[in-house]
């Protein structure tokens, strides 16, 4: 019977995924074990998983379920971000299984079958099965090709099958197109979940929080007040144990035509209806379509590649020092480009993106840098430490907002005004500490709540975006290089100087 006082609408209700599995493929990865794990494991230690909720592995590994099980419980150990307890660990252990096989074996995809069809009888998942890809997108059709042919894929009544795919989604615009049409040959498309980690940050789903639910911001919220906007992603990391999947990717593919492009969609698109899917989505992707690049590109990209230095009073190796990194690779570790969002609430407002591994420190912001006021009524001496006002979003890892505006210097007879700034610390406010996009993603894909998920068009528009940029990176030879631990290659200033403006520093 419903409860007449429970509105389904009402999203404050604990969301808690009903019966299911996920079938983790790429057990041992990097992601693996320091993401999905763990982040499985907090949701259990939350209570948001069925009881019967289990975890089957699948891998090349001759092991048995509690070689397995082991894997998965170091990996809590590690890296979840909730205690451990003895209690939630005992019920989700009993649900892990683990099935031995190569990835091209139909064979081990039978056995696959049978452990779920078990687990359906054990444990009451119901037929209800996620298949979570955290393998490297070459192997992507030889899986996806094998569950469709042993029926896995396959919706039943009442019981849903749905793939989670990581990026990189293909690695230019023709590839991405041919995966998403083979992942449409055997998922529907509401059962595929592609996973860009940065929309499950809570501070990235803020961004439109903060502008929808707010008189103040929209308003200015264009090219009459903003001058122009700055996305930052800096790491201080290096590529660590990743050199394969990185080499001949680089910063560009690995993160602006995914992360950084969705920050801009958040911080450019126009209020959608709702927040269901199809709508928000549909404004991404018009921002997305609008998006222009500049003419000419060697004068507004930059892209660079780090070189030894220290890091945390620690020397560090260069990119191409790295093991496992050809000594002539022309990957970039740093890339920076200006783009346009051909619109008419955008025209003639730059948007700087930039992302850097081994860069000064860890900071991700997004940074709405409004025009100077129209008149300062004030002696020039007296107004020379005021900038322009900003508005940033903190995405990480200080989490919050600040707001930059001049103020008077108190005690000082003339009018003399300098920035001060406004902050809102999400952990001073919100006694509660944010869950971990990965806990948010994988409870949303066992819930089967889509919004957060990139579909297949928001994919091809940012390689149709990035494209010509890294067809004309591929024409110049090497990349510069900049000092680990500094901020990047010098010609990302040249970008901003040349329209007369200047990067933030983070
Ligand atoms: C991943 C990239 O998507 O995001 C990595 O592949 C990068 O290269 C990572 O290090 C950064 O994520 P976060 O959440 O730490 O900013």
């Amino acid at each position: 019977m419903t409860n007449p006082l429970r509105n389904p609408k009402d999203q404050r209700l604990p969301r808690i995924a009903g019966p299911c599995s996920m079938v983790l493929f790429g057990v041992t990865g990097d992601l693996s074990r320091k993401k999905v794990m763990p982040a499985i494991y907090d949701l259990a230690n939350r209570g948001f998983l069925p009881p019967g909720f289990s975890l089957v592995g699948f891998a090349r590994r001759d092991w048995a379920d509690e070689d397995f099980a082991q894997v998965v419980h170091d990996a809590v150990r590690e890296h979840a971000r909730t205690p451990f307890s003895e209690d939630t660990w005992k019920q989700l252990s009993e649900g892990i299984r683990f099935v031995q096989g190569d990835l091209g074996d139909a064979d081990a995809y039978l056995e696959l079958a049978k452990t779920v069809g078990e687990l359906d009888a054990s444990r009451g998942t119901g037929g209800n099965h996620a298949f979570y890809l955290s393998i490297p997108p070459g192997l992507f059709p030889v899986v996806l090709e094998h569950l469709k042919a042993t029926g896995l894929a396959d919706d039943k009544p009442d019981a849903w099958r749905r793939v989670v795919i990581e990026k990189p989604f293909g690695h230019d615009l023709e590839s991405a197109q041919a995966l998403n049409q083979l992942v449409g040959e055997v998922f529907e498309t509401g059962s595929v979940f592609r996973i860009d980690h940065y929309l499950g940050k809570e501070t990235v789903q803020n961004i439109m929080a903060v502008r929808f639910a707010n008189a103040m911001f929209e308003p200015i919220w264009n090219s009459n007040y903003v001058d122009n906007v700055q996305i930052t992603m800096a790491e201080d990391i290096g590529i660590g144990g990743r050199a394969s999947y990185y080499d001949g990717i680089g910063a560009a593919r690995d993160v602006i035509q995914n992360h950084l492009l969705q920050l801009l969609a958040l911080t450019a698109m126009e209020e959608p209806g709702t927040f269901e899917a199809a709508q928000v989505r549909a404004e991404k992707e018009k921002v997305l379509s609008s998006i222009q690049l500049p003419k000419d590109l060697g004068a507004y990209t930059a892209r660079g590649q780090y070189a030894p230095g220290w890091q945390g009073g620690i020397q560090v190796p260069g990119y191409l020092q790295e093991e496992g990194i050809n000594p002539e690779s022309a990957t970039e570790t740093f890339a920076a480009m200006r783009v346009d969002v051909d619109n008419r609430r955008w025209a003639g407002v730059p948007f700087y993106l930039r992302t850097g591994k081994r860069l000064g420190r860890r900071v991700t912001e997004v940074a709405v840098v409004f025009k100077r006021a129209p008149h300062l009524p004030f002696v020039a001496d007296a107004v020379q430490e005021l900038g322009n006002n900003a508005l940033v979003f903190r995405i990480q890892p200080d989490e919050g907002i600040t707001v930059r505006f001049g103020s008077k210097v108190p005690d000082t007879s003339s009018m003399e005004v300098r920035d001060v700034t406004m902050d809102f610390e999400y952990g001073e406010t919100f006694v509660e500490s944010s869950p971990e996009a990965y806990e948010r993603l994988i409870l949303d894909v066992l819930i089967g709540d889509p919004p957060l998920f990139p579909r297949s068009a928001e994919v091809e528009l940012g390689w149709n975006i990035l494209d010509p940029v890294l067809d004309f990176w591929a024409e110049q030879g090497q990349p510069d290089q900049y000092v680990s631990g500094g901020w990047g290659p010098h010609s990302q200033y040249d970008i901003t100087a040349r329209d007369g403006r200047t990067w933030r520093r983070p």
